[in-house]
């Protein structure tokens, strides 16, 4: 192949703990995604730093050091020339994210990521970051194509749907590929055989059918007996991680109690808060699991490499997350049309769900984009569930864009996870203190 074919790509967020995972993925399929240079653009210049030295002896040890490698904090020399872009930031790293989840918590509520209040404080520093990103993508980079996953999502896609209708950007989470995968492991099926339905909003969704296209016959009734019949464990990928253990248990009681449906199981935050608060821990959440593991791996590849050491270094394993990645930017760029969840403007997918609510549903993938599929009318208790979310973050964008409190307090007060006014004042009021300099100036 000549070396005009091959692709320039960029990482947003290249310092993320997810970048040797995508990069080894990318490398792994370099007949399909064939790349000359590799650039990785942060706006921290350690964690770019470290990722240089770790991506250099991947680069080496997979035989690619014909792929040229950038690490850049300038967004012209970044995405002037690139023809595909990878975005993945978190403002405000993993030390903001425990904010996230301690501060709600002390109120009694949820404290996640995502999902709840966590998710609506990550949402107001995540939108500012994102559309900084994609403002530079079409100043210096117009007609590259972007795989957004930073999250959360449909806050993210929401806001990017606001300011740059028609963008190049498709929005994907990899929690559905995950799910399915787990449940495959669990009860042996082969998920490659699988043609899913399915829909929601971002980690706030169900799966209406699962057909095997080996067996010839949708599997969900027989999986959710069997989940019913024995609670799911995690797949090989998230062996030993204890949160994960923790949701897929949960699924198997979010079946029981709705048995019609496969639910994400991120559902658990909005239908079972009380529960997920009681077994939560006040003082250690998500984010000290993931500094003191991921992050801390990550930093300590960098030291060895930079010590000299270069035998045994590379140690990592996200899973399924980098393959689904890859997967995904080759059915875009090979125009292979095959089929996968994207975070989208629903514009009837869903035809009984308003038409500007960015949900999350199949979709075939080419080289015009996502090309999302027509659903069946969804039921009112999915359906109340939804339109009840899908105001509060439009509540949220609109307090972005607009600087106003009140819709602030409103979208805290509607979130899912809440049920008082009082409580949800408390923790905007908390939240604005400690992300002054990262949200809008509330007014
Ligand atoms: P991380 O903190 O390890 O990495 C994020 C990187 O982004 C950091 O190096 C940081 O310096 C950089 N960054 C922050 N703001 C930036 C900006 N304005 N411009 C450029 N770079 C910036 O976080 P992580 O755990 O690796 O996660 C990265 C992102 O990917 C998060 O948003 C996370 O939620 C998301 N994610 C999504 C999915 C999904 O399925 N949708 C899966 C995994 C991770
Ligand atoms: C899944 C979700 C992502 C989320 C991630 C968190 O992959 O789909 O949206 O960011 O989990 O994983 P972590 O290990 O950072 O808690
Ligand atoms: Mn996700």
């Amino acid at each position: 192949m000549n070396q005009s074919e091959k692709l320039t790509i960029v990482i947003a967020g290249g310092g993320s703990t997810y970048t040797p995972g995508i990069i080894s993925s990318l490398l792994s399929h370099s007949d399909r995604f064939p790349m000359k240079e590799i650039r990785l653009y942060d706006n921290d210049s350690d964690r770019n730093e470290d990722m240089k030295l770790i991506i250099q002896q991947l680069l080496k040890e997979e035989h690619h050091t014909d792929i040229q490698l950038l690490v850049t904090q300038d967004p012209a020399e970044a995405f002037t020339g690139a023809d595909f872009i990878f975005s993945q930031i978190r403002v405000g790293g993993l030390k903001m994210r425990e904010q996230d989840e301690k501060i709600p918590l002390k109120y009694g509520l949820v404290g996640q990521e995502t999902c709840g209040l966590g998710g609506f404080a990550y949402g107001l520093r995540s939108i500012k970051g994102i559309l900084e990103v994609v403002g530079h993508i079409q100043q210096y980079a117009p007609n590259a194509w972007t795989l957004n996953y930073t999250n959360p999502e449909t806050l993210v896609g929401e806001a990017i749907r606001r300011v740059y209708p028609g963008i190049k950007m498709i929005n994907v989470c990899d929690m559905t590929i995950s799910i399915e995968e787990t449940i495959a492991d669990n009860y042996d099926y082969d998920r490659k055989n699988w043609v899913p339905t399915y829909y929601g909003l971002n980690h706030y969704g169900w799966y209406t059918e699962i057909y095997d296209k080996s067996l010839k016959r949708d599997v969900m009734p027989e999986i959710i007996e069997r989940m019913r019949e024995q609670e799911m464990g995690v797949a090989d990928f998230n062996e030993g991680d204890k949160t994960w253990a923790e949701a897929f248990k949960m699924m198997s009681t979010i079946v029981d109690y709705f048995p019609s449906h496969i639910p994400n199981n991120y559902l658990e935050y909005y239908l079972f808060p009380d529960l997920v608060v009681e077994k939560s821990d006040k003082d250690y959440t998500r984010a000290n699991m993931v500094m003191e593991g991921r992050e801390k791996n990550t930093k300590e590849m960098a030291r060895k490499l930079r010590e000299g050491q270069t035998e045994n270094v590379l140690n990592f394993n996200f899973g399924e997350h980098g393959n689904y990645i890859v997967d995904i930017a080759t059915s875009l760029l090979n125009d292979e049309h095959r089929r996968f969840m994207v975070i989208t403007p629903n514009k009837g997918s869903i035809p009984n769900l308003r038409s500007d609510a960015v949900v999350e549903v199949p979709a075939y993938i080419g080289v015009t984009g996502v090309e999302p599929i027509a659903l069946d009318p969804i039921n009112d208790f999915h359906k109340g569930l939804m339109e009840a979310q899908v105001a509060a973050e439009k509540l949220l964008v609109d307090a972005f864009f607009e600087e106003s409190y009140l819709k602030a307090l409103q979208a805290f007060t509607l979130n899912q996870s809440v049920n008082s006014a009082y409580v949800a004042k408390q923790v905007l009021d908390e939240m604005i203190e400690v992300n002054k300099g990262y949200w809008p100036d509330l007014k």
